[in-house]
C-alpha cells in the first residue's frame, strides 16, 4: 500500500499533524492558564525569584498541525504556549518539549528556534524520557506540564508520580475517553493498559456495571490516586466534544497549591461544557 504523503504547512515546509476542529479548544484553555499564571510565574523568575518556570511536554507534536478536511493550519499546543508566555511578558525558563518522533521533534525544534527560542528537545518514549526532564529542573521552580497523549497506554502513572514529586508542579493532562470508550472491555479483560495508566483498579471497581458507570467509577479512582500524591485535581473536569458531540477527552487540572486551582476556575469556563464531576 502506498504510504500516506506526508503533511507540509506551506509557511515553513515542515511536517504537521492532522487534527480535528475541537484541537482549538483545548489550546484556548492552554493559552488563558499561561496569560493568567503569568504574575505567579514571575516570581520565580529574576528580578524577584531564582526557582525558575519550566514548561513541558511530553507529547509535543510538531508544534503545526492541519485541521482535517481542510487546508487550514493552526499551531501546535508548544508553540500556542511558547506564544502565549512571549505575549504575556513573562516567559518560561526552561522548555522541554519530547515527543517519540524524532520528525516532529525535529520540526518543533526549527520551529521554536524561529520564533526565537531555544529549548531542550528529545525523541523518547514520554516514561523514559520524564526522568531526564525532572532531573533538569530546579526543584525549587515552579512547571508546568501538558500532557496530550493520543492513546491511555502512553501515560502511565509513573509518569504523573514523578512529575507531581516537584513540590511546584503543575498539570494540564488530557485523558482520551475516546480510546476508553472504544476498548474499554477489552482493556478490562487483558488489564496491562489500566495497570499501568492505573495501578491496582482492579480492587477498587465493579466491571460489572454499565460502561457509562464504569468509565466514571475508572476515573474516580485515577484522580483519587492522584490526589494520594499529594497534589489534587482541581473539581472541574472538562469534556472537549467533537463536532458530532462525540466524547473525546477528560481535560483535567491538577495543582499542588490553590491558587492554581484558583485560576483554573476561572479559566475552563470557556463555554458550556457537560461536567463529569
Ligand atoms: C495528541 S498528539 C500531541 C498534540 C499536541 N499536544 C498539540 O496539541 O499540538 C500526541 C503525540 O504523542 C506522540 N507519542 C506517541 N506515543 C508516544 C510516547 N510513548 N512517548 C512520547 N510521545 C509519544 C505522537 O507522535 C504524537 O505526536
Amino acid at each position: 500500500m502506498a504510504k500516506k504523503p506526508t503533511d507540509l504547512d506551506p509557511s515553513d515546509g515542515l511536517i504537521v499533524d492532522e487534527v480535528g476542529a475541537w484541537a482549538a479548544e483545548k489550546h484556548d484553555r492552554l493559552r488563558k492558564y499561561i496569560d493568567a499564571y503569568r504574575s505567579v510565574r514571575a516570581l520565580y523568575l529574576p528580578p524577584k525569584g531564582t526557582g525558575g518556570a519550566g514548561y513541558i511536554e511530553l507529547f509535543s507534536g510538531p508544534g503545526r498541525s492541519r485541521l482535517k478536511g481542510s487546508n487550514e493550519f493552526i499551531d501546535g499546543s508548544p508553540i500556542v504556549a511558547y506564544k502565549a508566555a512571549q505575549q504575556s511578558r513573562t516567559r518560561f525558563s526552561d522548555l522541554h518539549f519530547n515527543d517519540l518522533d524524532p520528525d516532529k521533534s525535529s520540526a518543533l525544534e526549527k520551529r521554536i528556534a524561529a520564533l526565537g527560542g531555544a529549548g531542550h528537545f528529545y525523541s523518547q518514549a514520554a516514561d523514559a524520557v520524564v526522568d531526564k526532564i525532572v532531573d533538569a529542573l530546579n526543584p525549587t521552580g515552579l512547571h508546568f506540564a501538558f500532557l496530550d497523549p493520543y492513546k491511555l497506554e502512553v501515560l502511565p502513572f509513573s509518569i504523573i508520580r514523578k512529575l507531581a514529586a516537584i513540590p511546584k508542579m503543575d498539570m494540564l493532562i488530557h485523558v482520551s475517553v475516546f480510546d476508553l470508550q472504544r476498548n474499554l472491555r477489552r482493556y478490562v479483560a487483558e488489564g496491562d493498559v489500566l495497570d499501568s495508566f492505573m495501578p491496582n483498579w482492579r480492587g477498587s471497581v465493579d466491571v460489572n456495571r454499565t460502561d457509562h458507570g464504569l468509565r466514571t467509577d475508572l476515573l474516580d479512582y485515577w484522580l483519587g490516586e492522584i490526589r494520594k500524591l499529594g497534589t489534587s485535581p482541581a473539581e472541574g473536569i472538562e469534556l472537549v466534544s467533537g463536532p458530532g458531540g462525540q466524547r473525546l477527552y477528560w481535560l483535567v487540572f491538577v495543582s499542588a497549591h490553590p491558587l492554581g486551582r484558583k485560576l483554573w476556575e476561572d479559566i475552563r469556563n470557556i463555554n458550556v461544557q457537560t461536567r463529569l464531576l
